[in-house]
């Protein structure tokens, strides 16, 4: 399509229209000019494409299609190769069924375990989140596909999701919230970026000219097109000023209507329309240059991948004694529901119409005959004393009972969250009742976030699968028997109970306002500050083998913020078992002049090993990796100073650190006034000579003698704080008509005009 010529020819209706939908999932044509439509389907695992002849048809009602694990799954991975090659498959299942962007993935941060949406995001972490959605917008793309990075941004809450107001400042905005969203968004460039049905500080994310326009494409350089949530719009014509590009699914031409309304009075400038227009055709246009006519859908193929994923993605929480791997010459019971009926996906717009599902117990068929008692009932929470009595029974006359619990589709879904992290009742009564009469009690979880286990000290084995998507019977079984060894880790924190989560106070707000009173402390971020209990830290996971790290090497002592650092470690499979290992990098601001937490994740690497075998993991840290955002620059900055390099299997299992100063270029505004302290004025560089008479005046007015030893040096102490924490201008007030107001105006204009 030659866009600079359509654009010449469309009338402002035309333009108008194209910024709508023409049903649920379609762009709109324009055929006298020859201009197609495109579609656009959930996601973001899987194909939910939804039969266009049926508009009536339901959520789950889409065209038969293959469910991978979701985001809260994959996340656990780390491991930026498998999210490519899901993203691979997405967009290869894409062009065999002619869709051009496939709407995720979906990057928000999890700021509380409640938000019912967390199975479809990644991490509490944004670095982590942020790799993940890169890998997976690539691997789409590679096969001309669009993508659509959600929710943009802070939609971290089903609760009010249409009208809350999420409010935040502006350090942890772009810290927490907005950096999961900016190394995808610079790196991998999506297609399109969905905004968020929310408004942030008041302003509908549909028309917040801040998150839209000045940082989503002015800082950070986007140049796709951003469509609305399905229902995100407010006021449509702002929202074309603020810089969103298409409205989904359609207002039935009334938007339309005002825009061009809008621009013929002069209210919304033709280069808005021009602007949004235009890329609404490029979004287009790529889709039809990246149209691949050929695509072959192997659907077998890819629920052998979903398996391979799913296998990759499981976290070993606990495993005492060894109980895991199963030994498959012994009796065992498979217990729950969930293992002849897996939840492996969550509700709502990603829920997928899988075309094959493969449970656990005939999975296991494969290594040991297994016996099965169902345990609990999924229709509602109650306890059925024959299931349980039954499973009771069986695990006493087995070697090991293995219960699939987990949350149900009641407890968690798109649009509502959770009141509680609890798990059915009926299922907690299970499991304990289980492991009160069979000491080797393992328990599977199948939930899309973190759950309280009251019953932990009391089972040997905790695997948690998460949602593992359609293939999740065969890849649980793989694990359990020990075909394949466990390497995921945490993407999130398990606080011990609910209450302990750092937005508990502030969740989900009040009416349509929500405070993210607790700022940049998020996840393991507050838990690490706070030194607190966690029932499983983020980065956490076992496996059946063991690890050594050794010879943690930093390729200089000092660095600039500009240079990058080469950080290198050994790691060694000390077991018997190959394994794969997630090698986890956090660095710690030591001294810092603004409030950060105790430490954060900036590199991670999987690596595989055989037994005995040793590998050099290096990583490359550049400035980023010693960040904050700050409000008085209004941009990312590095103070000065040394920082620790920590290499862990966990955030709380750190095996080796070492310490790198960085000498930074970046500079603070500084603006001197009358009420500026001394000690701001002493922390110049060079900061003493301006103020050196100042002191020593008041320093000849210091009388700090005393028969009492101790108060003579309480009252020293008191006078130093005084004179760090003393306004320029208090000088005036002790130095006995030494000096005046003017003098001290003197001093800030001599200040102000070094500093600039
Ligand atoms: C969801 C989006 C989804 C869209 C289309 C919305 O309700 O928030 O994530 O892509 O519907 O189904």
């Amino acid at each position: 399509m030659d866009i600079k010529q359509l654009l010449s020819k469309l009338t402002i209706e035309e333009k108008a229209s194209l910024l709508s939908g023409a049903d649920f999932w379609h762009t709109k044509a324009v055929e006298r000019l020859g201009i197609p439509q495109m579609m656009m389907s959930d996601g973001p695992h899987g194909l939910r494409k939804q039969r266009v002849d049926d508009e009536e048809a339901g959520v789950n009602q889409s065209i038969e299609a293959v469910c991978f694990p979701a985001a809260c799954a994959l996340a656990c991975s780390f491991d930026r190769d498998l999210l490519f090659r899901l993203g691979q498959a997405l967009g290869n299942e894409c062009q065999a069924e002619n869709v051009g962007v496939i709407l995720g993935p979906g990057t928000n941060i999890k700021r509380s375990p409640l938000c019912g949406r967390n199975f479809e995001y990644f991490s509490e972490d944004p670095f982590l989140a942020s790799n993940m959605a890169a890998s997976h917008i690539r691997g789409v793309q590679s096969k001309k596909v669009g993508t659509s990075l959600k929710h943009f941004a802070a939609n971290n809450q089903e609760n009010r999701r249409m009208s809350v107001s999420a409010e935040i400042d502006e350090r942890t905005l772009h810290e927490i919230y907005l950096s999961a969203f900016e190394y995808a968004v610079r790196e991998a460039k999506p297609a399109t970026i969905m905004c968020s049905y929310n408004r942030i500080n008041g302003e509908y994310s549909s028309e917040n000219k801040y998150i839209l326009t000045d940082v989503l494409r002015d800082k950070w350089g986007f140049e796709g097109m951003v469509v609305s949530d399905w229902g995100a719009v407010n006021d449509r014509v702002k929202g074309v000023a603020a810089g969103l590009d298409l409205e989904m699914p359609s207002s039935g031409g009334v938007n339309d209507k005002k825009i061009a309304e809008a621009v013929k009075n002069g209210t919304l400038p033709k280069a808005d329309l021009d602007k949004a227009c235009e890329r609404v055709l490029r979004t287009v246009d790529n889709y039809l240059k990246g149209r691949d006519e050929e695509a072959v859908w192997d659907k077998n193929a890819d629920h052998a991948l979903a398996a391979e994923i799913a296998s990759q993605c499981m976290v070993l929480l606990k495993n005492d004694d060894r109980v895991l791997p199963l030994p498959r010459n012994r009796k065992i019971a498979f217990i729950g529901k969930f293992a002849k009926k897996p939840r492996f996906q969550g509700g709502g717009s990603a829920h997928i119409n899988a075309f094959r599902v493969s449970d656990a117990l005939s999975s296991a068929e494969k290594y040991a005959s297994v016996s099965y008692a169902e345990g609990y009932r999924t229709d509602e929470d109650i306890i059925d004393a024959g299931l349980i009595n039954e499973a009771v029974e069986l695990a006493k006359n087995s070697d090991i009972a293995v219960v699939f619990a987990g949350l149900t589709d009641l407890f968690e879904s798109e649009g509502f969250d959770r009141k509680h992290m609890g798990m059915p009742e009926c299922q907690n009564e299970l499991i304990r009742r289980v492991a009160a009469v069979q000491p080797n009690t393992v328990v599977v979880l199948h939930n899309g976030s973190p759950v309280e286990m009251p019953w932990i000290e009391n089972v040997k084995g905790i695997l948690e699968v998460y949602l593992g998507g359609q293939a999740v019977g065969e890849a649980v079984c793989d694990v359990l028997f020990g075909k394949i060894n466990p390497s995921g880790k945490l993407a999130e924190t398990f606080p011990v109970k609910l209450s302990d989560n750092p937005s508990y106070l502030n969740f989900p707000g009040e009416g349509d306002t929500v405070k993210y009173s607790e700022g940049i402390f998020v996840g393991y971020r507050y838990y690490d500050k706070k030194e607190m209990e966690v029932l499983f830290p983020f980065g956490h996971g076992l496996s059946y083998t063991t690890f050594a790290y050794s010879d943690l090497k930093l390729y200089a002592k000092n660095i600039t913020d500009r240079d990058s650092l080469t950080v290198s470690v050994t790691v060694k499979n000390t077991g018997h078992v190959a394994g794969r290992e997630v090698v986890q990098l956090y660095v710690r601001d030591i001294e810092s002049s603004v409030i950060r937490p105790v430490k954060e994740l900036k590199g991670f690497e999987k690596i595989e090993l055989a037994p005995g075998e040793s590998k050099v993991i290096v990583f490359t840290l550049d400035r980023k990796a010693f960040v904050f955002y700050s409000d008085k620059t209004h941009d990312w900055f590095v103070e000065s100073g040394d920082f620790e390099i920590m290499i862990g299997s966990s955030s709380r299992d750190i095996k080796l650190s070492s310490v790198i100063h960085v000498e930074s270029k970046d500079r603070m505004p500084f603006v001197c006034t009358r009420n500026t302290t001394l000690g701001d004025v002493l922390a110049l560089p060079d900061g003493e000579k301006y103020v050196a008479e100042l002191i020593s005046d008041f320093a000849k007015n210091l009388n700090t003698e005393s028969d009492n030893n101790e108060l003579g040096e309480s009252t020293k102490l008191m006078m130093e704080a005084q004179l760090r924490d003393n306004p320029l201008r208090v000088m005036v007030s002790f130095s006995d008509g030494h000096f005046d107001q003017e003098y001290i105006e003197e001093i800030c204009r001599r200040i102000n005009e070094d500093m600039k």
